[in-house]
């Protein structure tokens, strides 16, 4: 008998009718007379593994016998492509060792709240769906730094710990440092600054912080953000850059992350026309579809759309009661896992059918002159196919640093992202001042400490160049590509206001 080959279960077609050796944890265990259908897991996908009593010695029957869910197991069998089972290939299991016998499992295919499974996020993110979102963010980390390594930008890092505040004072994390007060980053932006002007072009991608009090579902107290800083980029520069970083985001995520999308079940059309032709929209124009009368209308149809949508969901739900009494075991199994995405989704449509009208009237009292709320901004996406890039915002509630628009004192020549779909802001930069006693009068104005910034405004004396910049908050991008409605799944450990564990 040949010696099995060590492998994993991502390579097991490389391996068609060999033997092969296998490590991992009991996904799924089904039984029948003398035999067991065990779905192994391994951190690289799902198999199943059959072990039939007469081809197996005893050990290894009671091995699998024995073998409880998420129980540590290794194996030897022959590879088989069987298009039926999960990622194509079985395994006729010849022996098995159970490696560690786990106690009794938490977390069970049955319905948990939100809060039970980030409580056991250590262990939550074991289960498929997690996954299938944690493989998507290394898809898209590995999109961002072939993108812009292939064009020539360098990657330097940004401290983390800091003197300064980037983006307003009310989200800083303060710490005590040696007896003087220091932040945690909220951006790397202004350091980035100083390294476009040395390298030219430059990309950070390190955690940022922000003492985020509200609890939404676009917002996290620890994020990645990429923040590529350019010289002699100006703003429409800029908007081109991001446009074709987020093209190559989606493109390289639906060429390379199929398995993982349908696992999600992700409509891919949005994601397929959001390759490129992103429309560039004014702020002010944005205000405009905001408060306009097409906005109510698609409210009005949303609302409309959901109470259809509940109707069918609550039928389908009915049917599956009805059912449940005769239904075989497996078949009462799929009614279940049915019924849990039924009932998920009654509750999304219970909460949207709450939230609607107020976003409606907040869009019509919305004033020229305001930031955007996210349900603003969910609106304002409604009216597109793919994403837009909105631009030159008033300049009052914008960061210090941006410059203003030379035909139009009252803006700011920054730039949004805003994601399809409802998602809103993925993406926030623009062009920067450039001008020393701009710089210092801004600083002055917002309140912030001018002695922190000697060393931003010499930027603005040796050299000064037209620059620009932004940043890209990956899991809001990841989110997105996932078609999620909460962003706390798509970081292994999420860090919100009322979660530091696990
Ligand atoms: O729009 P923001 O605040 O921009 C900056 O920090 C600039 N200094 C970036 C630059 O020009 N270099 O943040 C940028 C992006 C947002 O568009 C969003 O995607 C993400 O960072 N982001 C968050 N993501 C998760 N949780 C939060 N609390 C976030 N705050 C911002
Ligand atoms: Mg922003």
């Amino acid at each position: 008998m040949s010696t099995p080959i060590y492998t994993t279960i991502d390579h097991l077609k490389d391996h068609d009718g060999g033997l092969v050796m296998l490590k991992g944890w009991l996904y799924n265990k089904r039984s029948s007379k003398g035999l067991h259908f065990l779905v192994l897991r391994d951190g690289s996908g799902l198999s199943q593994c059959v072990v039939n009593q007469e081809l197996v010695d005893e050990a290894s029957w009671d091995g699998a016998e024995e073998a409880t869910q998420e129980s540590a197991l290794e194996l030897t069998g022959t590879v088989r492509s069987d298009e039926k089972q999960v990622g194509g290939y079985e395994v006729q299991v010849s022996s098995l060792k159970l490696l560690h016998k786990a106690e009794e499992y938490p977390i069970t295919p049955k319905e948990h709240g939100v809060d039970f499974l980030m409580n056991h996020r250590h262990l939550w993110l074991r289960s498929q769906r997690q996954w299938a979102i944690l493989r998507v963010r290394n898809s898209v980390i590995m999109s961002i730094h072939n993108f812009y390594q292939e064009r020539g930008f360098l990657q330097m890092d940004a401290p983390i710990l800091t003197g300064t505040a980037v983006e307003g004072t009310s989200t800083l994390f303060e710490m005590e440092y040696f007896g003087r007060s220091a932040y945690l980053t909220q951006s790397g932006q202004l350091h980035g600054e100083a390294m476009a002007m040395a390298f030219g072009k430059i990309y950070t991608f390190g955690p940022t912080f922000r003492a985020e009090k509200s609890k939404t579902r676009r917002h996290l107290t620890e994020f990645w953000m990429i923040e590529p800083e350019m010289a002699f980029y100006d703003l429409d520069m800029a908007m081109q850059l991001a446009e074709d970083m987020l093209g190559r985001i989606v493109g390289d995520a639906l060429k390379n992350c199929q398995a993982e999308l349908e696992i999600l079940d992700r409509d891919l059309e949005p994601l397929k026309r959001s390759i490129s032709g992103y429309p560039r929209v004014s702020y002010d124009k944005a205000v405009e579809i905001l408060k306009g009368a097409k906005t109510a209308q698609m409210v009005t149809d949303k609302l409309a759309g959901l109470d259809v949508e509940e109707l069918a969901l609550k039928g389908e739900s009915a049917q599956g009661k009805d059912e449940y009494g005769q239904a075989k075991k497996w078949q009462k199994k799929k009614i279940d896992t049915r019924e849990i995405e039924i009932q998920r989704r009654l509750a999304e449509i219970e909460e949207d059918r709450r939230n609607l009208p107020n976003w409606l009237a907040s869009a019509k009292a919305f004033e020229w002159g305001h930031d955007f709320g996210g349900s603003d901004e969910t609106l304002i996406t409604w009216h597109f196919d793919r994403p837009i890039i909105v631009h030159r915002f008033p300049h009052e509630f914008k960061a210090f640093y941006m410059k203003r628009d030379p035909e139009d004192d009252r803006v700011a020549l920054g730039m949004d992202v805003l994601a399809p779909e409802g998602y809103g802001e993925i993406v926030g930069g623009g062009e920067r001042a450039t001008d020393l006693a701009f710089l210092q009068a801004q600083v002055k104005k917002h309140g912030l400490p001018e002695e922190a910034f000697t060393w931003y405004f010499d930027l603005r004396r040796y050299g000064s160049v037209t620059h620009s910049g932004f940043g890209l908050g990956l899991e809001r991008t990841v989110t997105w590509i996932c078609g999620l409605p909460h962003l706390r799944e798509t970081i292994p450990f999420a860090r919100t206001l009322d979660r530091l564990y696990p």
